[in-house]
């Protein structure tokens, strides 16, 4: 039985290698590779590696090599048709036989995306004739460059009824064709006259393309103001909406190689982010956020960051995907949220800020966990126990949406963890012969909070025996202020010490060099943070470094309190209402109960 070449693409693009494989070995991330015990030899120690981007898998011990298939096959024994159908089967994709009806399809097709490619070309070369000048003017105004223009084949369809359709015809196009591409719009069976005309009147034209770079649809942004400001091609045999990223076929070379993902609202942010140098954009066409599209992310990108417009509609968007995403959620992938500016979106942003500004926006979004949590205690954990029985409630209903049971535990778990964490913000701490200088004594030039983040890190990795008691709430800590790269560090521990529970302070410290995270390591566990937290040196006791840990943890927590007595004095300034006066007093309780200690 064969299959056509189109169908083994597209198959070897929608599943995942590492998953795949992950289901027989466990697999250790390992910069943009993975690793684990080889399935075709005995070993002791990690030789096989799997490279996503590269699509293949190889072991350095025994020479067994191959892709997806081969791996199907040689660990299931399956042939090389049973094991497609499997590898389909998973991926949710029916599979066509290189048959009659199969080639026909393909050539339908082909027949339809010659269509949609000629509109392409004719809108291209309209945006340039006189008619374009106005279109053309419009897009300078916008800063768009020729070099834009032409990688995102931007074009112009002019306000009348037949422009496209004779051009079309000219190139000996049936009538059928440009109805059936979307091109035409044939007026209903009701209509006395139901001569077909040019959909797309007086519009700026965005071509979408599918993930191989074909044109298959359009969207185009009204110049006449039509009261529909953009408006896309309908569902067709070769377009479906929510099974189509805009900007994709763009992005996805550097999406894969960096791994980063950033799915914004619109077309124009789409060219704006690529403009300005964020090469991995794409948008969805105007639709929510289906499964998937969610499933085409992760694809490429572990942790796609989700840049919605700063205005509620985008924000209830990004909660709707946040809902989405859910139940889809499996340890190594997730969602980050990033909060832009109330009334701006990536393009207007980034026109009035800068690329610095967006930079620092999409590097401080925010996990899904953290979004939920926020959205549900708006902030401020109830002060009394109904009231946090309650969070824990709400939070509850989100958690066990998610049908991973490994991330259903983590989110749970974390959230608990805070809830409780909150509560007990007024037990005193344990104290006395601490070997810890406290934070504002503190001689460099890091922030106390860094400086602490970095000791609570540090702790850890000398200790990794310690993973257990701390490894949730270092998870739930908020690491943004203390930088990407030691976020980055954070998270490799903790998915490394998750993976392996052996590991000792060599171990994991040789795996974090591996990982070419030498530099973040040096410089944690540089002399000028351990001078800080001699409980911290890996040559000492095991049962110092937990207290140590647990005091620094409980310093940090008042540090908030304090952060949150603060807000809440303005907000009380601001707003003088009881329950904001409530709320502070509630924080100032427990402050007192910390103090008298
Ligand atoms: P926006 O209204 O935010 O537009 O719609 P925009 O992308 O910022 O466009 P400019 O900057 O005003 O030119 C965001 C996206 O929602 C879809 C489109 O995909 C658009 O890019 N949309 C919007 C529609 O499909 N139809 C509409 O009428 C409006
Ligand atoms: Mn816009």
């Amino acid at each position: 039985m064969a299959f056509t070449p189109q169908f083994l693409d597209e198959l070897r693009g929608r599943s995942s290698l590492s998953d795949v494989i992950g289901k027989r070995v466990r697999l250790i991330k390992k910069g943009r590779e993975w690793h684990g015990l080889c399935p075709f030899h005995k070993e002791k120690t990690p030789s096989f590696t799997v490279n996503e981007d590269k699509a293949f898998y190889h072991c350095f011990g025994c020479g067994a090599h191959g892709s997806i298939f081969d791996f199907v096959m040689n660990t299931e024994g399956l042939s090389f048709p049973e094991t497609v159908e499997r590898l389909a089967l998973d991926a949710g994709m029916p599979v066509p036989r290189d048959t009659p009806e199969e080639r026909q399809r393909a050539a339908q097709y082909q027949g339809l995306q010659d269509v949609t490619e000629a509109a392409c070309q004719w809108f291209q070369r309209a945006l340039h004739m006189p008619e374009g000048k106005a279109c053309l003017d419009y897009l300078r105004g916008r800063g768009i460059t020729d070099e834009i223009l032409a990688k995102f084949r931007l074009g112009f369809a002019p306000d009348t009824r037949n422009a496209l359709k004779t051009a079309l015809a000219n190139k000996d196009i049936p009538e059928d064709l440009m109805v059936e591409t979307g091109m035409l719009i044939r007026p209903p069976e009701d209509r006395a006259d139901r001569t077909p005309y040019d959909r797309f009147r007086g519009r700026l034209m965005f071509p979408i393309m599918d993930r191989r770079g074909r044109v298959i649809a359009f969207g185009g942004r009204t110049l006449i103001d039509d009261k529909a400001k953009y408006l896309n091609s309908p569902e067709t045999p070769i377009f479906h909406k929510g099974q189509v990223l805009y900007g994709l076929d763009q992005a996805l070379a550097s999406a894969r190689k960096s791994g980063h993902l950033i799915l914004a609202e619109g077309y124009m942010d789409v060219i704006a982010l690529q403009m300005a140098g964020f090469d991995e954009a794409v948008a969805p066409l105007g639709t929510a956020l289906t499964e998937q599209h969610l499933a085409m992310m992760w694809r490429v990108a572990p942790e796609p960051v989700l840049c919605f417009d700063g205005d509620e509609a985008g924000q209830r968007a990004a909660l709707r995907a946040a809902e989405r995403a859910l139940p889809l959620l499996k340890s190594g992938y997730g969602l980050r949220f990033a909060e832009l500016p109330k009334d701006e979106d990536p393009d207007t942003l980034i026109a009035k800020q800068g690329k610095a500004a967006m930079r620092e926006i999409l590097d401080q979004a925010l996990p899904l966990s953290e979004v939920l949590w926020r959205m549900e205690c708006g902030g401020a954990v109830p002060a009394t126990p109904e009231g946090r029985a309650a969070l824990q409630h709400r939070l509850g209903e989100h958690t066990k949406r998610i049908e991973d049971p490994t991330m259903r535990g983590h989110f749970t778990t974390t959230f608990k963890e805070r809830i409780w964490q909150a509560g007990r913000a007024a037990r005193p701490g344990q104290s006395g012969g601490m070997d810890i200088l406290q934070p504002h004594q503190v001689s460099s030039q890091s922030s106390p909070q860094r400086r602490q983040l970095e000791i609570l890190l540090v702790t850890l990795i000398s200790y990794p025996q310690l993973y257990d008691d701390v490894s949730e709430r270092l998870g739930a800590l908020d690491f943004t202020k203390a930088g990407q790269r030691l976020d980055n560090l954070r998270q490799e521990v903790l998915k490394t010490l998750a993976g392996q529970s052996g590991l000792d302070f060599n171990g994991l410290t040789d795996h974090l060099r591996v990982s070419e995270f030498s530099v973040e390591l040096d410089t944690v566990m540089g002399e000028d943070v351990l001078i800080d937290a001699s409980f911290a040196r890996p040559d000492g006791e095991l049962s110092n470094a937990l207290n140590g840990w647990d005091h620094t943890y409980q310093l940090m927590s008042e540090k908030t309190l304090d952060l949150e007595i603060k807000a809440a004095q303005a907000q009380l300034a601001e707003n003088y209402t009881e329950e904001n006066w409530n709320r502070l007093q509630v924080l100032k309780t427990q402050n007192r109960v910390i103090d008298a200690e």
